[in-house]
């Protein structure tokens, strides 16, 4: 039996994104699929924009960015709340509730193969939950799911003579980010530096893709060889 985290960018599931129904559906199957082979899949949620909206609608009256943190929090749930009740739609082993906490989760898995999350608490985004829940469970290495095709050296949509990686180590990886820090509620770099310090620590391997492509979702939670970033010590 082997477990996988799964994170899911919240860009990932904006409605007017062609196909995404389809996206969803074919995400499900691969779930059932993987349960059916005996995996435990943990899936964390991002928020996308509902968190963005509701982070700048709210950042001109709240001046506190942990409080700000926690509207994005809200939409992470909301959007783990979609992913879970697709899945429980179709029949899928999947917790009953959103936990609140990678203890809660952990202790979930002992009830059902596959555990479905958002955020936790501030001061991090969904990557950092989903890394520590690889860790707390025993995953054998956590996907990042995220909206560019593998980890550039600098942004790609500013820079054109951006360089990107097949495979990083940590310490490169986090040279990329940055230091393990978080300065505001909001959008960060392509893997939260917070999360990749605790992947460093424990020696977690990563795996960062562009989950717009369902397939390249699916190889890397089989195991197969992807079109990505692996990040390894
Ligand atoms: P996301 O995980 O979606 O982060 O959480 P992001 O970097 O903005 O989005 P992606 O990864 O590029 O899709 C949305 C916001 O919710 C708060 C943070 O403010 C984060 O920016 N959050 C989320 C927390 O404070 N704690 C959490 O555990 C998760």
């Amino acid at each position: 039996m082997a477990t996988v985290v799964l994170a899911l960018g919240g860009s990932l599931l904006r409605p007017e994104i062609e196909g995404r129904h389809s996206w969803i559906e074919t995400l499900v199957g691969i779930i059932r699929d993987r349960v059916a082979a005996d995996d435990r899949i943990g899936i964390v949620v991002g928020g996308g924009s509902p968190a963005r909206d509701g982070i700048e609608l709210s950042r001109p009256i709240i001046n506190n960015e942990g409080r700000l943190d926690k509207i994005g929090i809200a939409a992470t749930r909301l959007n783990a709340t979609i992913i879970r009740e697709a899945l429980a739609e179709s029949g899928v082993m999947v917790s009953g509730s959103i936990p609140h906490s990678i203890n809660e989760a952990s202790m979930l898995f002992d009830e059902r193969p596959v555990v479905v999350m958002g955020g936790t608490v501030p001061g991090h985004t969904t990557d950092t939950v989903a890394i520590r829940l690889a860790i707390a469970t025993g995953a054998s290495r956590c996907i990042i799911a995220t909206n560019v095709e593998r980890v550039y050296d600098s942004d790609p949509r500013t820079n054109p003579n951006a360089k990107s990686y097949d495979r990083l180590t940590h310490k490169q990886l986090q040279d990329i980010v940055g230091p393990a820090a978080h300065d505001s509620a909001g959008p960060s770099g392509v893997v939260d530096p917070m999360g990749v310090a605790d992947a460093a620590k424990e020696n977690l391997t990563l795996n960062v893709l562009d989950g717009r492509d369902i397939e390249i979702i699916k190889a890397a939670i089989i195991g197969e060889s992807f079109a990505g970033t692996v990040v390894e010590s």
